[in-house]
């Protein structure tokens, strides 16, 4: 059994008073709320630094019992992200053209979308996130995690979130079936596909599906 960690004071290191902790939630919700899923992308690249610095935000998520169940791996090698838009275009077509039950085709149609793909060249950056099952301790032993997908999918959101807020569009992309990326990327038997992250600059005549958001009451219960 591993000692128990030792206890650290924490203040938290935003806390403000309750005017300014109101115009923050506020700010959020409206900066947050501009995020939109983009599917056509400028050739602008994307700065240094910034990758790293999501990526490094979205590990600070919670996990289940810290296990940080998560990979992330940053696509910009030309030949690479070529070979997942050929995979993916495979598994969307066969999906589009006969895989998909008729209600999720009925579902998709507002958006517009199809078997292709060319974002996934175009784009500057993939970030294919990876849910790692287990890990290896340093004698070999499996070390097991726990809540793997409710963790990775918090770690996700932060990471959409913190792309938005440095000011890059993202993609959520998953062609179904997704093993092609753990081939293609080489990962091990531990990391399970789970989703694609198409990233980069919106291009500067992107359009977006007019959809609704649902609104507050539909979405939240006080009681
Ligand atoms: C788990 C998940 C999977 C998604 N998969 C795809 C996908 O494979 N292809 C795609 O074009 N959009 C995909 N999307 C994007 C959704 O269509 C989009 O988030 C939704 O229509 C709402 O639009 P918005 O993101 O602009 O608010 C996915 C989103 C999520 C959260």
């Amino acid at each position: 059994m591993p000692d128990e960690a030792p206890r650290l004071r924490y203040s938290h290191p935003l806390a403000c008073g309750d005017e300014e902790s109101v115009e923050r939630a506020r700010r959020l919700a409206e900066d947050l709320g501009g995020r939109r899923s983009v599917r056509s992308f400028s050739d602008r690249p994307i700065a240094a630094g910034i990758l790293e610095q999501c990526i490094t935000a979205a590990g600070s998520a919670p996990s289940g019992a810290n296990r940080q169940p998560w990979h992330f791996v940053v696509v910009t090698d030309p030949d690479l992200k070529r070979r997942i838009r050929v995979a993916a275009e495979a598994e969307e077509q066969a999906f589009y053209a006969g895989r998909a039950p008729e209600e999720w085709l009925e579902a998709l149609a507002p958006l517009g979308t199809d078997a292709d793909k060319p974002f996934l060249e175009h784009a500057p950056a993939l970030i294919a996130v990876f849910a790692r099952r287990w890990d290896h301790s340093e004698t070999g032993e499996r070390i097991k995690h726990y809540y793997v997908q409710e963790s990775v999918g918090i770690a996700t959101g932060m990471l959409v979130a913190a792309l938005h807020l440095s000011g890059l569009s993202t993609l959520t992309h998953t062609p179904s079936p997704m093993r092609f990326l753990a081939e293609i990327l080489d990962r091990p038997a531990s990391d399970q596909p789970f989703l694609l992250l198409v990233v980069g600059h919106a291009a500067a005549d992107a359009t977006v599906p007019g959809i609704r958001r649902k609104s507050l009451p539909e979405i939240a219960t006080f009681r």
